[in-house]
């Protein structure tokens, strides 16, 4: 249980009641799916959560949020534990323990552009827009590429179709996007999986629900 909140009281096998967030995105089907494959009995009770955002299960307490917004939770203890992409980790610079790297939803972080994008001479910043502004303006800058990151909410691809930028950093999974909007990724500069991670607080409390948590969900340690 996270520190300073007491409201749930259930109890999993290991006697220890956990607080989880799970992100409502891309990733919310397969990860419905994984739950159900693990025989974790989530499967069910996340596809009928319907707008609800707090959702009580037998032995975890499910909170059900923007992608973003998980390793805020997770940070903070307000959740002991998460499934969350290393994006949006990385994107918020969490202090979060990554404990495996699960088996579905793996994607690529690319620069993007269309076709016939003119290439930059060195002194002229490339205009990025992003979801990722942080972590774009990171991996350009390890790319010793000089950039100017413009901050987009969502359907990035826009603004490489449309000029706003020379180029996006996005999410590329199955390339559908991308193909359907006349663009090409020029460069892969992350692979991208969803990860559970935890609370440093909540693990060194709850180490053994976790790590059964874990264990149940499969995936790669890291
Ligand atoms: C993500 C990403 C791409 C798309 C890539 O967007 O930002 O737009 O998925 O997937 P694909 O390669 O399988 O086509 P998301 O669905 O999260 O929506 P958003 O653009 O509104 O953020």
């Amino acid at each position: 249980m996270a520190a300073g909140e007491g409201a749930y009281s259930g109890a999993g096998p290991t006697g220890v009641a956990l607080t989880l967030a799970l992100p409502k995105g891309r990733l919310f089907e397969p990860l419905v799916a994984h739950a159900e494959a693990c025989g974790l009995g989530l499967g069910g009770v996340l596809a009928e959560a319907g707008r609800r955002l707090v959702v009580e299960a037998g032995w975890v307490r499910l909170l059900l949020l923007k992608d973003a917004d998980v390793p805020v939770y997770v940070e903070q203890g307000v959740a002991d534990a998460g499934v969350v992409g290393l994006d949006q980790v990385l994107e918020r610079g969490a202090d979060v323990l990554r404990l495996k790297r699960l088996p579905f939803g793996h994607c690529r972080l690319c620069l993007i552009s269309r076709p016939d994008a003119a290439r930059r001479d060195g002194g002229t910043p490339l205009v990025l827009a992003s979801k990722y502004p942080r972590l774009a303006a990171q991996l350009a800058r390890q790319r010793s590429l000089l950039v100017e990151v413009i901050p987009l909410a969502g359907s990035v691809e826009l603004a490489a179709r449309l000029k706003l930028a020379d180029a996006v950093v996005d999410l590329v999974e199955t390339g559908r996007t991308l193909r359907e909007n006349g663009l090409a990724p020029v460069e892969e500069w992350l692979r991208v999986a969803p990860y559970l991670v935890a609370n440093r607080a909540a693990f060194h409390l709850h180490g053994a629900a976790i790590r059964a948590l874990a264990q149940k969900l499969g995936g790669a340690r890291v």
